[in-house]
């Protein structure tokens, strides 16, 4: 069982983790995850969770101390926290698979320009934490990316997927296939407007199909990510 805990002042934003394969997974005991409203650690009538930052700029800032408070209600020795901002090291498949083993991840999601720095400054003194980017992109708060890191994680953990196989040869799939994408998918019928199903697919030739699907991993690799094809 891996727990989730997710901080947000949006808990609405990760409704959609109760549908489809994540909710399956939760139904199953899988996974759990669990939604924490940060203003319930807040103290004034307003329930304030940001003021101005310290040396000016544009924008607001997260407030430490109801961080602080939900932190100290959720971490444990056993507790991986993961703090989502474009100025994190990238999320990718090879660090989705390393948490997936985990037992306890709580995500921090700033809004706003973030989080007061402190705040990972001083969990870093207690448990691992991870300042962690989605892509080269900003968004309006971390809760989207949890939604794509939650899911990204949680498909790994086993019993998660019907059939073990297949993250097998996932693109960027840790093993086999790393660094490569993969390549195209066909199902039935054999013509459609046209088009054919290559052939190699449909001749029982599971050695053929291997090598025929590699290449093809290789050629859309090299075609939509040259900087992985080095
Ligand atoms: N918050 C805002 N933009 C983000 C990104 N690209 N990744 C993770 N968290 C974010």
């Amino acid at each position: 069982m891996l727990k989730f805990d997710v901080i947000t002042v949006f808990p609405d934003y990760l409704k959609p983790l109760e549908l489809s394969l994540m909710g399956k997974a939760i139904e199953d005991g899988l996974i759990s995850v669990n939604v924490k409203d940060l203003r319930d650690y807040t103290t004034d009538k307003h329930q304030t969770v940001d003021d101005s930052p310290y040396g000016g700029g544009p924008g607001m800032v997260m407030k430490p101390e109801p961080w602080g408070d939900a932190l100290d209600e959720f971490a444990t020795a056993e507790t991986i926290l993961i703090i989502p901002t474009p100025s994190g090291k990238p999320f990718t498949q090879a660090l989705a698979t390393e948490l997936s083993k985990e037992k306890h991840i709580v995500f921090a999601c700033g809004r706003y320009e973030g989080i007061d720095s402190r705040v990972a400054e001083h969990y870093k003194t207690k448990i691992r934490v991870e300042e962690v980017s989605i892509g080269d992109y900003v968004l309006a708060g971390g809760e989207v990316a949890v939604l794509v890191m939650v899911e990204a994680i949680a498909r790994l953990v086993p019993g998660v997927l019907g059939n073990q196989e297949s993250f097998a040869d996932d693109s960027f799939a840790v093993g086999a296939m790393e660094n490569l994408l993969e390549g195209p998918i066909y199902t039935r019928p054999p013509v459609w407007r046209d088009l054919e199903v290559p052939q190699v697919l449909t001749s029982g030739d599971h050695a053929k199909i291997s090598a025929w699907k590699h290449e093809q991993a290789k050629l859309r690799t090299a075609q939509n990510r040259p900087d992985l094809a080095e």
